[in-house]
């Protein structure tokens, strides 16, 4: 971490700095500690004030909480001219596409492979999507991500697996699989239909901690199992990860940070020693042809909302448009290629002012108020910036200035709590699986916006990035890598300090 460019305040690093001083010297007791203690700052000094902005973390554009909740609302500075378009383009994100030909050809061209009918299927009411906790249950509302060991491809991020590429798809529009237990199943070596790439399941491996205070808690972590594979055998190299559908509301707003602000904050070899370093994540731009900054998904692996956007199309929905026309089928997979598309006359599925719409909503979804913060949760903001967190869960920035339509979206005050940024979080958390410049054990840090409001949502409040936190405590116990300053501090507090710490990300 280094300086800062358009934050609103600065993260000063004596916090962390005297807050490891600190644990040192509990564990030393000496005084000689104590002497270094003196030249720096007292954990609280570097607390910054509150400020009256923090109850509006996505800025003008802050949506009320209303009892039905959701992370699908316009955000309230979305001007009134734009406010149909908002609401065609949640219409295409909601509702199911279906398969090809159609007599009506709006909504048709799903798959031939795909993981889910719309975008919202997965993430519901605009929040996260749940995987499942128990083994004989599929997964068809997160994705798992493939590739092989050996030389990344620029444009891909990574080696994909020949036979299945780089998204395993569970679902296919085939009959077959669609009235799969009422009708006889096929032979699958004459059925000419595509079948789905694989049933996709969870084993989950379990693992306790102990506080200090005695007090316990269990983690899990979950591993891929694929059954009924429809395309041969998988290379016995492949590597998995496994992805949960993030909340989506304010993504409009990550998007209008400037990048210099991001990268003003990176710190990749660590020059100033606080054993964390971040890394502006590398990716292809399919648009432009070159490579620039990535910015969303777990491991920052798209550049911006239209390409996320499109590629969630593509590779989720099996829905071609102008920025990825193929269908999600690989080389080896002929009855998959063989399927009829859904094309319109332009030679896409999604037409580009579908995508337009659609992007748009996804753009423009509001930030919920923060909750009224209490003496509990305030006392837990104080611990928050002592342990560290806001080394990379960076709290807030100004956006950028915008033009013409995103003007509202331009010169806001927000408060996400990321740095947008790749940090290696330790070998508890790792996949294994590059992705762009991303190594296996690096991961975004997700904004913390309306983290306590996921259960209320959809009901689905688990975190990280496949889904494995069932709290936010679990969250913080996975921190390693980067992350252990920080999730030590959290772990050497006292049951009540904990709490607070936790009220406090439930509040913002
Ligand atoms: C099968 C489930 C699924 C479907 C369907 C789906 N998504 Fe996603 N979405 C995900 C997952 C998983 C990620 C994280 C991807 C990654 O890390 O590579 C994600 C990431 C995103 C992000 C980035 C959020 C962030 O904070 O970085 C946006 C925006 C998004 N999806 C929008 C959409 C849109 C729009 C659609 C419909 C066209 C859609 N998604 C369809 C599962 C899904
Ligand atoms: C070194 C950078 C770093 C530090 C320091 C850090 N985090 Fe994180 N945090 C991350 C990353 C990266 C992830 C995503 C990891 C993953 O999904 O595997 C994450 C995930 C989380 C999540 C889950 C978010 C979600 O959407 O699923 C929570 C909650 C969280 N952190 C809270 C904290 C708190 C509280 C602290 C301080 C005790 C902290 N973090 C310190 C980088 C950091």
């Amino acid at each position: 971490m280094a300086g800062l460019a358009s934050a609103v305040f600065p993260v000063v690093k004596m916090t962390i700095r005297s807050q490891i001083f600190h644990h040192f010297i509990a564990a030393a007791g000496t005084a000689l500690a104590l002497c270094v203690c003196t030249t720096v700052a007292e954990p609280g000094n570097a607390v910054p004030a509150r400020l009256t902005s923090e109850a509006f973390p996505g800025g003008e554009g802050s949506v009320k909480f209303t009892p039905f909740a959701s992370f699908e609302l316009p955000a309230t500075n979305l001007p009134e001219s734009q406010r149909p378009l908002f609401h065609a383009g949640k219409a295409l994100a909601n509702q199911p596409w279906i398969k090809a030909p159609t007599a009506t050809d709006a909504r048709d061209g799903l798959g031939p492979l795909y993981n889910a009918r719309t975008c919202l299927g997965c993430h519901i009411n605009g929040g996260r999507g749940p995987v499942p906790h128990k083994g004989d249950e599929a997964i068809f509302t997160a994705i798992l991500r493939l590739s092989v060991p050996g030389e990344k491809d620029t444009v891909r991020g990574s080696k994909p697996e020949p036979n299945y590429g780089d998204q395993l798809q569970g679902q296919a529009v085939a009959l077959s699989h669609q009235l799969r237990g009422k009708i006889p199943a096929k032979n699958p070596a004459t059925n000419p239909e595509a079948p789905p790439e694989a049933r996709i399941y969870l084993d989950w491996l379990e693992k306790t901690v102990v506080y200090n205070d005695g007090e316990s808690v269990t983690l899990r972590s979950p591993r891929p199992r694929l059954e009924e594979l429809g395309y041969g055998p998988i290379d016995t190299n492949v590597l998995f990860s496994l992805r949960a559908a993030p909340a989506i509301h304010g993504v409009g707003l990550l998007e209008s940070i400037d990048q210099a602000a991001i990268n003003a904050l990176a710190d990749p070899e660590d020059r100033d020693n606080d054993g964390i370093s971040g890394r502006v994540s590398q990716v292809w731009d399919f648009e432009r042809g070159v490579t620039v900054a990535g910015r969303f998904g777990w491991k920052a692996n798209r550049a911006n909302l239209r390409i996320t956007t499109a590629g969630a199309f593509q590779g989720d929905l099996g829905i071609t448009n102008p920025i990825f026309p193929g269908q999600p089928c690989t080389a080896l997979q002929r009855r998959c290629q063989r399927t009829p598309n859904g094309n319109d006359a332009d030679g896409f599925e999604l037409p580009e002012h579908l995508l337009t719409l659609t992007v748009g909503f996804v753009r423009n979804i509001g930030v919920p108020v923060s909750r009224k913060q209490t003496a509990q949760s305030d006392l837990g903001r104080t611990y928050f910036f002592n342990a560290g967190c806001a080394a990379c869960h960076q709290p807030s920035y100004v956006t950028a200035p915008r033009s013409g339509d995103l003007a509202h979206l331009g010169g806001q005050t927000i408060w996400p709590y990321t740095d947008l940024m790749l940090h290696d979080m330790g070998p508890g958390l790792a996949d294994s699986r590059p992705d762009y410049a991303a190594s296996g054990s690096e991961w975004r840090t997700p904004p913390l916006w309306s983290i306590g409001l996921s259960a209320k949502v959809n009901g689905v409040a688990t975190l990280l990035h496949d889904g494995r936190a069932r709290s936010v405590e679990e969250a913080i116990l996975w921190h390693g890598g980067e992350g252990t300053a920080a999730r030590q501090a959290f772990a050497s507090m006292g049951k009540y300090n904990r709490e607070a710490l936790i009220a406090f990300v439930e509040s913002l």
